[in-house]
């Protein structure tokens, strides 16, 4: 359906003040793809349907953000920063026995599941340790997905993982194994609401990866606020290795391992002396 050039920028608009994404003009088919497909689903007509997009956040206002976002996602992204992150967790482990991770933008749950079966590999999930690690994305089918846990050959890139060690094949899916999805779990959510986070407080490490790239400005600054009131003091936050925020925000200072930038809570070490 072709949208009117009032139309189209006034429910553009609400996509990039309540959801941040950077709308391209190339993004515009798609969304009037996704409503073409809506209408017939829903047996709406155009005014009706556009009425319910425009109206405030709602259901088919959250899927017509999801039709045009980049999921893009694929196990054991980015490993050399993985590595880091879980020898991080393994430092904090010893002197705690709860550990709360949040993978934003989680997409299908290839990242968040990366993170299970690396601290599995680890040999650190000790009987008394609580590790949780929760993914949340904008896109219900997203989450759909990642609740099944099935994954087809796109979910990977690397071709030296064991996938039998973490899969089991069922034609031409891989279902990932039970043990791996106990201490994950996944919500809807949007990262620029600060509902989303409300349940989270004191959160060890924040994954944000790959997320910021296709934000607005403004949108990655709310999001920064939202993970900052949700990670500890001493916490951790990942973003994509090509999304530094060192110019952004004066909430988070970059730490260095083996170079890569893993960002603090600006205030984390002046607090620890007091
Ligand atoms: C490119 S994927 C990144 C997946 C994974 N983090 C990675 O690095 O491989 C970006 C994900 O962010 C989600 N997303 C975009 N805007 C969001 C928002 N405002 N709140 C929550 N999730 C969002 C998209 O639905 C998509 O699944």
């Amino acid at each position: 359906m072709k949208l009117d050039e009032k139309e189209f920028f006034l429910i553009k608009d609400r996509i990039v003040r309540d959801f941040g994404i950077a709308f391209r003009d190339e993004k515009r088919e798609l969304l009037e793809e996704f409503i073409e497909e809506r209408l017939k689903s829903t047996g709406m007509s155009a005014e009706e349907y556009l009425s319910v997009l425009k109206d405030g956040i709602n259901r088919e206002l959250i899927l017509a953000v999801s039709s045009i976002t980049n999921k893009e996602t694929f196990f054991f992204r980015e490993m050399p920063q993985l590595k880091i992150a879980i020898q991080l967790l393994q430092g904090m482990l010893k002197s705690r026995h709860r550990l709360r991770i949040l993978s934003l933008g989680c997409s299908g749950g290839e990242e968040p599941y990366t993170l299970s079966i690396l601290l599995h590999e680890r040999g650190i999930l000790f009987p008394g340790k609580e590790v949780s690690i929760t993914g949340i994305d904008i896109d219900p089918k997203a989450i759909k997905k990642a609740k099944e846990a099935v994954y087809s050959e796109n979910s990977f890139r690397n071709k030296e993982i064991p996938l039998s060690r973490y899969f089991v094949k069922e034609d031409r899916f891989y279902r990932l194994k039970e043990i791996y999805k106990r201490i994950v779990d996944f919500r809807e959510g949007n990262i620029l609401d600060r509902k989303t986070f409300l349940e989270f407080i004191n959160v060890d490490m924040v994954f944000c990866r790959n997320v910021f790239i296709y934000m607005t400005d403004e949108a990655i600054k709310i999001a920064l606020e939202n993970i900052y009131a949700s990670l500890s003091r001493d916490g951790y936050l990942f973003t994509g290795s090509a999304e530094s925020i060192t110019n952004r925000t004066d909430l988070f200072i970059p730490e260095y391992h083996e170079g890569f930038a893993v960002y603090r809570k600006t205030d984390y070490r002046r607090k620890e002396a007091l």
